[in-house]
């Protein structure tokens, strides 16, 4: 392999810290890779496919300059259709480079879905029930018309990895074989990787920097851990996104889990008014792994008419409309740290209050969350009711009107729409793509 298609990646600058007000401001200057420079060269042989990365890298430059200037400046630019959705509350840890950000993105971002291997494991994935929207976002980026799909992956600032470990799972999981299934399956990506990496250039040139694959099973991370040399840059969107099990927000993407009962896009509703919610904290649900077993532990037994905790709701009764007529909903992790608890209370209003240890929240490079949700860690699962009981209700309601704000974040469009899910998952890739630089060693 010769050397002068060696590139380096630069963690740097635009940490992700840019969508706070004080984050470090970026240095431009350390832009080695430029358009100009790469004609001006002399030599004039100057290989193809650096200056199709330098154009790319030029755009991404040229984005990260536009959100910094939106940060210092505390205003962004946009089409007035974009401003007619700035919030007036903040419901983000910094609106302006936010939505500054998010125009960049649809003016500039293009991602390459890879082409090769075959459905069902690739190219497909479930679109029912509580992994739905691993196969959902496999559906968006192969949907026709889709303006974040580059048309030729030279055009590419991402590339994704169509692969649905659901379906890996459910095709060829059998417990007779559980032994090794594990290293089967992590067989499966890496044998991909090889294949495109031998058959283009893209992976190597980023160590897989800018290359990603999006899951939303248990097992998601674990196709990934098989080779730590191979994956060490390579973006992970996950919703098992547990920081114990190697999650790291830096690099990976937390993803949320959203069930999808009747048809398969769930739907979402203001619930009833705050002011008419009568049960006080609600949840209802399996109980899975130590966090739900705490929770039962203690409120299970429903004594308390405040704290109303079931395992199986009454026969007959309608789940999502206790959800919606509740103050607070539980959101403790099950199996593993995402719930679809946690979007299944945001559809309907109800304010939802994470339950969680070493859980990654999504988005939350964007979003602040403690506008509109509680956050209690595991060990102060004795004390949920008094601490609900000391939010004032007019902290409640100002919490519960900022968590209708939000909700359009968490819904699920396909054809995917400005700030929905899959715009805020594009937008977390974005984010992670501006924060390297390839750079021609
Ligand atoms: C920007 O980067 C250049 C080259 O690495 C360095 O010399 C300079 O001090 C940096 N400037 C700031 C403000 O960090
Ligand atoms: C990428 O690197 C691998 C491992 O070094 C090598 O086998 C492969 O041929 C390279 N791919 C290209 C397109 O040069
Ligand atoms: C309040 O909620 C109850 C059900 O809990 C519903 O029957 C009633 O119509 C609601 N009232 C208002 C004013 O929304
Ligand atoms: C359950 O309640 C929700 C919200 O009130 C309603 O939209 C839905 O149709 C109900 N589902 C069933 C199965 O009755
Ligand atoms: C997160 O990972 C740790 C370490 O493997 C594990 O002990 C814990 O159960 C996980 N949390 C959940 C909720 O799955």
């Amino acid at each position: 392999m010769a050397a002068a298609t060696k590139f380096l990646i630069i963690l740097t600058i635009l940490s992700l810290s840019v969508l706070v007000p004080d984050g470090s401001p970026i240095n431009e200057t350390q832009s080695a890779l430029s358009l100009s420079s790469l004609q001006d060269d002399g030599e004039s042989k100057v290989k193809e496919n650096d200056i199709t990365l330098a154009r790319i890298e030029e755009q991404l430059a040229k984005a990260r300059g536009k959100i910094r200037n939106a940060i210092v400046k505390r205003s962004f630019t946009s089409s007035p259709k974009d401003r007619s959705l700035f919030p007036k509350r903040t419901v983000y840890k910094n609106p302006f480079a936010f939505f500054q950000s998010h125009t960049e993105m649809m003016k500039t971002f293009k991602i390459w879905t890879y082409k090769e291997g075959d459905a069902p494991l690739m190219h497909d994935g479930p679109m029912k029930l509580v992994y739905s929207i691993e196969g959902d976002f496999i559906e968006e980026m192969e949907r026709e018309g889709n303006p974040i799909v580059a048309n030729h992956p030279d055009e590419a600032h991402a590339f994704f990895i169509p692969l649905s470990v659901t379906n890996i799972v459910h095709y060829l999981f059998t417990p007779e074989e559980a032994w090794g299934f594990r290293e089967r399956m992590q067989a499966i990506l890496e044998d991909y990787i090889k294949v495109i990496a031998e058959k283009y250039p893209y992976w190597n040139r980023s160590n897989g920097a800018d290359h990603f694959y999006v899951s939303c099973h248990d097992w998601g991370p674990v196709v990934s851990t098989g080779n730590p040399k191979l994956f060490k840059n390579f973006i992970r969107v996950l919703c098992n996104a547990n920081s114990s099990e190697g999650f790291d927000p830096s690099r990976d993407v937390s993803m949320t889990e959203s069930t999808a009962p009747f048809n398969n896009i769930p739907v979402v509703s203001s619930g009833h008014s705050p002011y008419n919610r009568s049960i006080f904290a609600f949840f209802a649900g399996g109980i899975h792994g130590d966090v739900r077993k705490r929770l039962f532990e203690h409120w299970g037994n429903n004594e308390d008419k405040d704290i109303q905790v079931y395992n199986y709701l009454p026969k007959g009764e309608n789940h999502t409309e206790w959800l919606s007529k509740s103050k607070y909903c539980l959101s403790p992790s099950g199996y593993e740290v995402a719930t679809s608890r946690l979007t299944e209370a945001i559809y309907v209003g109800c304010v939802p209050v994470i339950i969680k240890k070493n859980y990654v929240i999504p988005y939350n490079d964007v979003l602040d969350w403690s506008q509109f949700s509680v956050q209690v860690p595991v060990d102060d699962i004795p004390n949920l009711k008094k601490i609900l009981q000391d939010i004032p209700f007019s902290k409640y309601l100002e919490m519960q009107k900022r968590l209708i704000e939000v909700q359009r974040h968490f819904a699920v469009n396909i054809p995917a729409k400005p700030f929905d899910v899959f715009h805020m998952i594009f937008h977390s890739v974005w984010l992670r793509r501006l924060n390297v630089r390839l750079l021609k060693s």
